[in-house]
């Protein structure tokens, strides 16, 4: 099972891999907007199981899956033998026999890599305690629709030093940008939980407008994320500070872009004139997630795509 693609987290994939994604993707999404069909992926089952809610994870995946001409089977851990004690190994022996591609949103990474290490077919992280790969690609996918290439650019991240942190933070690595942070005391970048190389690609400041002075993407996250939820009136007192708002958006670039993951706490982590603003992109952030996916699932089941034929051929 060592030969099998996974998409555990960002950093298991080459930039030459991302530009082939997002170059995909953009495609793809056109054929989606175009009301064409493209079913590469007829009679291939995607497994979706969520240890933690979602909205948009869910959708783009299970939409994404039927516009490429497959389907997709929704599990969650309350009804499914993994909440009765199975074994994550059984279970992925058995899921994998059933399916061609599975996702998992669950908590600790560990789970995943075992489960990956028992499966037959490509397993993708749509998000653990530590990473949330999938986003990240949409968003760079995004910021690239809008602004161009993100080499040498510089990202702000504001808050909390979360899974969605982690994985830009890797990204910068593979994709050759920086990313300011800035988090409260206590809420440091942990750089071996982050999965870092180097501190080459990042720099930590205590104060969150110097993060943000000259960057060209402003981006944060809930200050509390799923499965912290004990924390959530400490972490409310200790990122007061950390609210991203119209000051910090007039110290960046004047063309800086602002995303956020969501969903959003309007009035935590950031102001709604920044969310709701001109500058802010967060709806074709969370749209983008379809599309990039989409591009990872055919890359997943098929390889390289000869995109001349349409025809879809494995690079294995
Ligand atoms: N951004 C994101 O992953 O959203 P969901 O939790 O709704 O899936
Ligand atoms: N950091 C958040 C992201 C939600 C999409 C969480 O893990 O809850």
């Amino acid at each position: 099972m060592d030969s099998v693609k996974h998409f555990l987290q960002f950093k298991d994939f080459s930039r030459a891999q991302f530009d082939y994604l997002f170059a995909r993707a953009a495609w793809i999404k056109a054929q989606f907007k175009a009301y064409r069909k493209y079913w590469p992926l007829s009679d291939r089952t995607l497994v979706m199981i969520f240890e933690k809610a979602s909205t948009r994870t869910r959708l783009s995946f299970e939409a994404g899956m039927q516009q490429l001409g497959g389907s997709a089977i929704y599990l969650n851990s309350r009804d499914s033998q993994l909440q009765r004690g199975e074994s994550v190994e059984d279970a992925a022996q058995v899921i994998s026999r059933m399916s061609d591609v599975v996702m998992i949103r669950t908590f600790e990474q560990a789970l995943i890599e075992r489960f990956a290490a028992n499966s037959r077919v490509p397993v993708i992280n749509g998000l653990t305690n530590e990473y949330h790969p999938c986003q990240i690609v949409a968003d760079i996918f995004t910021f690239i629709e809008h602004r161009g290439p993100i080499q040498g650019k510089t990202v702000a991240w504001i808050g909390d030093s979360n899974n969605v942190c982690n994985t830009w933070l890797q990204a910068a690595e593979v994709l050759d940008f920086k990313v300011h942070v800035s988090t409260p005391p206590g809420y440091e970048v942990e750089p071996a939980r982050a999965g870092l190389r180097s501190a080459l690609h990042y720099e930590e400041f205590s104060d969150p407008l110097e993060a943000t002075r000259n960057s060209d993407l402003v981006t944060t996250d809930v200050w509390t994320s799923m499965g912290f939820e004990a924390e959530n009136e400490e972490r409310r007192r200790d990122f007061a500070d950390w609210q991203v708002g119209p000051d910090m958006m007039r110290v960046a670039r004047p063309r800086a872009l602002f995303m956020h993951c969501l969903p959003v706490h309007r009035g935590e982590e950031v102001a709604a004139a920044v969310i709701d603003g001109p500058q802010s992109v967060v709806w074709d952030e969370a749209e983008n997630r379809m599309h990039t996916q989409k591009a990872l699932l055919e890359y997943l089941l098929l390889g390289h795509v000869d995109v001349s034929s349409d025809v879809a051929k494995s690079d294995s």
